[in-house]
């Protein structure tokens, strides 16, 4: 975001001119932003990743039928997100059936669906064996194995270590190729990984292949026909001035010099990458209150909203839409829940912002709205798509 003539823009969408149409608290995307971040992942692959975008970062109608329109799939991990990706247009085959704890209902619907399903352990992979073979329907596998590495993110959202519980370990593929052999409709067409969120050096993504490529191999050695390796998502944004950019060139080469021998196709499912910086939420402060200790800035927002501070201690810039000249002042940023855990940004200083003046919570497109929540029965802010 920049401010041009003292106003805050999002790309070219002027926010201040913006609250004056919507209520607010209200999330705000820019599809210009979106696009040029997908038109940026895929060029650092030369155009030869297939993207399942991760649908729980951003499951917006109008964000997800702009990237059917370019040709991405969808990784789901709920019947629920697989209805609303079939509902908004996305074919069976481009969708992807990711995550752990898949129920019997889902297994089978997926089953029915066509859609390819990765699976996390053993157990799973009999269930959809089973319900296959009941069903009397092919299914196509992916294996999501668990190399055993450091991503360095938050432990909330480290998935590829040992201790997760996430993935398989390698040593798992005796079993795994007993319940492949006993269910005819299964149909191995590769592996999968996904190490973790907001990853800010990718090399780690290149170990993580590296543990992972034996066993492509060791599948392919016993007849299997794999023809996909997919490397999850997990490529991280700038949130703070001081966060190094990702160098998505360097990420896409990595991947495509270590694949590039196996001839299969090379999935993607970034989320965080293509929508956190394309959205903001604007809020009004509803009042300023200031103590000997502590001054606080109470916004018609909050937790409920916006859950990532509260729940990883996650810093997001908070700019007032319009720029004003006074004193600087030290607040904490806060919502109206009866939790102290309603905070929207520690310690950030203003100068001369006042009751009724908007702010934006900047980098709030990736799991921002889809954790918004009720909590104290307040309604849910609104989106809006902006093409600029
Ligand atoms: N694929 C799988 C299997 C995943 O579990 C995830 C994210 C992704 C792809 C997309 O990852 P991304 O490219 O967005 O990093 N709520 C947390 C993030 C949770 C990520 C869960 N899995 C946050 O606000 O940071």
């Amino acid at each position: 975001m920049v401010y041009k003539k003292n106003k805050l823009y999002l790309s070219e969408i002027c926010l201040i001119d913006l609250v004056k149409n919507y209520k607010v608290p209200i999330y705000v995307y820019s599809k210009k932003i979106i696009l040029n971040n997908l038109a940026n992942f895929k060029n650092a692959f030369n155009g030869k990743a297939k993207i399942f975008f991760a649908m729980k970062s951003n499951s917006n109608k109008q964000i997800l039928s702009c990237l059917r329109s370019k040709g991405v799939g969808i990784d789901a991990v709920s019947m629920g997100e697989i209805k609303l990706a079939l509902a908004y247009g996305f074919k069976p085959n481009k969708i992807i059936f990711s995550g752990v704890g898949k129920t019997e209902d889902e297994v089978k619907f997926a089953i029915k669906q066509g859609i390819q399903i990765n699976v996390e352990s053993p157990g799973e992979l009999e269930r959809a064996g089973k319900l296959s073979q009941k069903l009397k329907k092919n299914v196509a596998i992916g294996l999501r194995f668990n190399p055993d590495v450091n991503p360095e993110t938050h432990p909330y959202i480290t998935t590829g270590f040992r201790e997760n519980k996430f993935g398989m370990a390698n040593y798992f593929t005796p079993i795994l190729t007993t319940i492949l052999k006993k269910y005819k409709t299964l149909s191995l067409r590769g592996v999968t990984l996904h190490i973790g969120s907001q990853l800010l050096k990718t090399d780690v993504i290149g170990d993580a292949i590296k543990k992972t490529i034996p066993v492509y191999r060791y599948f392919q050695s016993l007849g299997y026909n794999l023809d996909k390796f997919n490397v999850g998502g997990g490529v991280g944004i700038a949130y703070k001035k001081s966060d190094p950019e990702v160098d998505i060139k360097f990420y896409g080469k990595m991947i495509l010099d270590l694949l590039g021998d196996l001839g299969c196709d090379i999935c993607c499912e970034p989320g965080r990458y293509i929508v956190g910086n394309a959205g903001s939420l604007i809020t009004r402060i509803e009042y300023i209150k200031k103590t000997p200790y502590k001054n606080f800035v109470i916004t018609d927002t909050g937790m409920h909203h916006f859950l990532r501070p509260a729940l990883y201690g996650a810093y997001h810039e908070i700019l007032p839409l319009k720029k004003s000249r006074g004193e600087k002042v030290m607040y904490d940023v806060v919502g109206p829940i009866c939790e102290s855990s309603d905070f929207l940004g520690k310690m950030r200083v203003f100068s001369g912002i006042k009751q009724g003046d908007f702010l934006a919570i900047a980098n709030v497109g990736a799991y921002g709205y889809v954790l918004a929540n009720n909590y104290n029965e307040h309604p849910k802010p609104k989106e809006i798509l902006k093409s600029l």
